[in-house]
């Protein structure tokens, strides 16, 4: 009989690390961007996959959280080098990383879970929420072709066309809006009090890039859950492909302690409950029990 928690994507290639802060800068407000030193994590993080990172040095807090890879930096030489993650002020562990300081070390342990698996298109929307757009500048380098990615580096699926579909509570939260133009990314805002972009929804715009695309497209989605799932039902109406990145708290990130489950189906219809670090976090969204 098969073992019904056996998981693709455990931890057997992670690394744990103890990592020197290159810099830590404000990216928009309760916002930062922290580069760290990691040859070796660098070289084989794939889009999508994320890190767990502890403060070294503290006991509060004991363990560590779930940050996902933003960008891949190379060395002057070319090699991957460091990695970026941005991470929003919330509670304990981003309260203190806050005031770290280039040359501080962080433990750090990964690459972690499945990632987005290449899958062609002609147009990938991305859909973000909140602080969802961490999982996507690796993603649109890769299907851009400007990045690869593992080791060995995996064989990218290309598209022409990338869209951001970015919503937030406000303007001045959103983060990295540059850093996706920049790399030609079309970016398409949202925001609750319309001080930038659509005064609304980013389902709203979603349905919008869908009703004027007349690609073959794909959706990946990243937010906070009722905005997924709402994005799930835009994404099942148009009868479009869509894959969401959970963000379910997590308390060991490798398969241990079922802290992360959430409500997956399989073929049959049936659900079981499925472990965000190691069977995720990406999954189809019309797998999802919401
Ligand atoms: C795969 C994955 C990737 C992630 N990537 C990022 C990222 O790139 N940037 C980023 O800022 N955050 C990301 N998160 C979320 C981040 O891990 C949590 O917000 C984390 O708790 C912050 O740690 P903290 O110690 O500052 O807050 P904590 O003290 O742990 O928590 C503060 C509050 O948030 C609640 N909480 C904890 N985790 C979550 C969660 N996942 N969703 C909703 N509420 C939660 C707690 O119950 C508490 O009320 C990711 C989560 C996952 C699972
Ligand atoms: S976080 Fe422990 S099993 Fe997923």
């Amino acid at each position: 009989m098969s073992n019904p928690l056996h998981a693709k994507f455990y931890a057997d290639q992670a690394t744990q690390l103890s990592v020197e802060v290159v810099e830590n800068v404000k990216m928009a407000r309760d916002t930062f961007r922290v580069r760290f030193h990691c040859p070796e994590l660098a070289a084989r993080a794939l889009p999508g996959q994320f890190v767990m990172l502890r403060l070294a040095g503290y006991d509060d807090p004991l363990i560590g959280r779930p940050l996902a890879v933003y960008d891949v930096i190379h060395s002057s030489i070319g090699e991957p080098d460091s990695i970026d993650v941005i991470y929003l002020v919330k509670g304990k562990l981003t309260t203190r990383l806050v005031k770290f300081q280039s040359g501080q070390r962080l433990d750090v342990w990964g690459p972690l879970g499945n990632g987005f698996e290449p899958i062609a298109t002609k147009h990938l929307v991305m859909v973000a929420g909140g602080i969802g757009q961490t999982p996507f500048v690796c993603l649109a380098k890769e299907y851009l072709g400007l990045q690869r990615f593992g080791v060995p580096q995996r064989e990218p699926a290309r598209c022409d066309n990338v869209t951001l579909c970015y919503g937030g509570r406000s303007a001045d939260l959103l983060a990295g809006v540059e850093d996706f133009k920049r790399i030609g990314v079309n970016v398409r805002i949202a925001t609750d009090d319309g001080s930038l972009g659509h005064h609304g929804l980013v389902t709203d715009v979603l349905a919008q890039v869908l009703a004027e695309s007349d690609e073959d497209c794909q959706v990946v989605c990243c937010g906070p859950e009722p905005m997924m799932e709402a994005v799930a039902r835009v994404t099942g109406t148009a009868n479009v492909p869509c894959r969401v990145s959970l963000e379910t708290p997590m308390a060991c990130g490798i398969g241990i302690c079922f802290t992360c489950v959430a409500k997956v189906r399989d073929k049959s219809g049936e659900w079981d409950y499925k472990r965000t670090c190691v069977d995720g976090p990406v999954f189809d969204a019309e797998l999802i029990e919401w």
